[in-house]
């Protein structure tokens, strides 16, 4: 008899779908299985007006088409941005929450954030009134090696900023190492993060195996079997504080392999079905909808979703690769075997 796995449908609370033909493309993926989506601002030029998300959003929602699917849009933080406005359009429904990019931390964080000094006023309006402030905690410090990026953005800005804004609720975005996760567990209860399903799966080693391996190069990096560990188990734990974000971020073949590639793993296609198979190889797919879909809402104060989502087990093959218009992208674990998938979403309604 075929295995089956009904869940309580998911959100993915960190997700980037740029837009143009690769939007098109890529939304449906998503859309198909996620009730919603916190969509990252990191565009060129970034979002950062209620008048641009509004019109970025209009083009999500045309790309997911009929699908019963809810973008939830968020800002790029700049040091010009100002805090009346930010309040403004996060207080007319426009935006859920605020992006933190330290300048040059990763793909087109050009226009982020030098020094968080230079937004305190935002960052006090923001917890004055209550929207969430979204992380990419990685220094840019030439003095600090790559892998050890998150640790030191922890000690150097994250715990003093933790510290500076009791109120501030934060989220620690793709959580990557032991030293991560110590803090999240240790922080106050206005701080929590996302686990994406590659750093569940692979560490740094994937980078290397048998040659190098571009696309298993994302910001910030895998890190040792250590840190992924780390990660598996405090996803697997139902603790509150930890909750589904895949971090899926396309880029077209060409910008991956090749002398320079760029950042992202896209993994959209089958995020739900790797988060299920990393909770059936812990033993905890007894706490799989508190990580997938239960601490989210309740770290946003959303309801939770009604929808249930189907899974089967078999031998599902991810494509080599898929058509976004007039380029190809390739979906993390490309070619590989793997053994759950969604085959129905269920609506409540
Ligand atoms: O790997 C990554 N890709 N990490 C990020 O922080 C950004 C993302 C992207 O936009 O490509
Ligand atoms: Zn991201």
């Amino acid at each position: 008899m075929t295995e089956r796995l009904r869940i309580r449908r998911p959100d993915d609370w960190h997700l980037h779908v740029r837009d143009g033909a690769m939007l098109t493309r890529v939304v449906p993926y998503t859309a198909a299985v996620f009730r919603r989506a916190i969509i990252m601002p990191n565009l060129v030029p970034p979002i950062t007006t209620a008048e641009q998300v509004r019109a970025y959003r209009a083009r999500i929602l045309a790309a997911a088409g009929p699908r019963h699917f809810q973008p939830l849009m968020t800002c790029y933080l700049t040091e010009s941005l100002e805090p009346d406005a930010l309040a403004r359009a996060y207080e007319d429904g426009d935006f859920i929450a605020a992006k933190l990019y330290p300048a040059g931390a990763t793909t087109n964080s050009d226009q982020g954030v030098r020094d968080v000094a230079n937004i305190a006023p935002v960052l006090r309006r923001m917890q004055d009134i209550g929207m969430p402030l979204l992380i990419h905690g990685e220094v840019t410090d030439a003095d600090v090696d790559v892998f050890d990026r998150e640790e030191a953005f922890i000690e150097r800005v994250l715990r003093p900023l933790v510290a500076a804004y009791p109120s501030l609720r934060i989220v620690l975005e793709h959580v990557t190492s032991a030293a991560g996760v110590a803090f999240v567990q240790s922080a106050p209860e206005t701080v929590a993060a996302t686990i994406t399903p590659h750093h569940l799966m692979i560490n740094r080693n994937a980078l290397f195996q048998g040659g190098i391996r571009p696309h298993h190069y994302c910001l910030p990096i895998t890190k040792t079997e250590t840190d992924r560990r780390a990660l598996r188990k405090a996803a697997t734990s139902g603790n509150r504080k930890f909750f589904l974000g895949t971090d899926s971020a396309p880029h077209a073949r060409h910008d991956k392999e090749c002398a320079c590639g760029k950042a992202g793993i896209f993994n959209a296609m089958d995020a739900l079905g790797l988060y299920v198979q990393v909770f059936e190889e812990e033993h905890a797919l007894d706490r799989l909808d508190l990580f997938t879909s239960l601490n989210g809402p309740m770290f946003y104060d959303l309801p939770v979703n009604l929808d249930t989502v189907v899974l089967e087990k078999g031998h599902h093959r991810v494509p080599d690769s898929i058509d976004t218009g007039p380029h190809q992208v390739v979906p993390f674990m490309a070619g590989e075997t793997i053994p759950w998938r969604v085959v129905s979403v269920e609506s409540a309604a």
